[in-house]
């Protein structure tokens, strides 16, 4: 397994928390298989009114180099006189890309919000069930994720939302440890009643 944090005796959730996102991501990426499982991960997300609102989109060898283009044309038009060209990296950085879409639809009982944040689960089952791998993922969003032109060129409908995209491959630091870990007594409290 590529991977570092992969230590002899390490349970599921020992290996959760360690879950981070490393930097440089380099090949190999995972295999097919190994991919699918993590996408069957990423349909285990809580899901209210089973929508499935959730699609992956996958970007890798040199189909990266046609998602440079398409950054480098979006940048250009978002700003004719900036360097549109530095958005080319943005496509090359990683062996694998995935854009993250939420698929909106109307629904009588689950408002977008929900379908936004089922997705965002999925997206986190992905990154988690990567990591179990052994890999390491980079979600990132930027101003790609927000462009009219690079949600044309990936395909995406009127009712589909660009939640940025997660770089895939193997973390070229592999010995490099987690970043340590800020409290939970900021984030965690527990009611008891109104005026508690
Ligand atoms: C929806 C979303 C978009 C993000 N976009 C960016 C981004 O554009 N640039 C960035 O440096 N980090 C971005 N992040 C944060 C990183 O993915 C990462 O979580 C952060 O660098 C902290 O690292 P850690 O996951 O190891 O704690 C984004 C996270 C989320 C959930």
């Amino acid at each position: 397994m590529p991977g570092a944090t992969h230590s002899p005796g390490a349970d599921a959730l020992d290996l959760l928390l360690t879950r981070h996102s490393p930097w440089p991501l380099i090949e190999p990426i995972p295999s097919d298989a190994e991919l699918q499982r993590a996408f069957a991960a990423a349909m285990c997300a809580p899901d209210h009114g089973a929508l499935r609102p959730w699609r992956f989109v996958l970007v890798r060898g040199a189909a990266r180099e046609r998602l440079g283009d398409l950054f480098v044309q979006a940048a250009r038009l978002r700003d004719p006189l900036g360097d549109a060209e530095r958005f080319r990296r943005k496509a090359l950085v990683a062996p694998l890309l995935v854009a993250v879409v939420a698929h909106l639809q109307p629904h009588p009982k689950v408002p977008e919000i929900e379908q936004t944040v089922a997705t965002g689960a999925a997206a986190m089952n992905l990154l988690n069930a990567l990591h179990l791998q052994g890999y390491g993922c980079f979600w990132v969003s930027g101003p790609n994720a927000y462009d009219p032109t690079v949600h044309a060129g990936l395909g995406l409908a009127a009712n589909e939302q660009l939640l940025g995209f997660v770089y895939v491959g193997t973390p070229q630091h592999r010995d490099k440890q987690p970043p340590a870990r800020a409290g939970i007594a900021p984030h965690v409290r527990e009611w008891h009643g109104p005026g508690n």
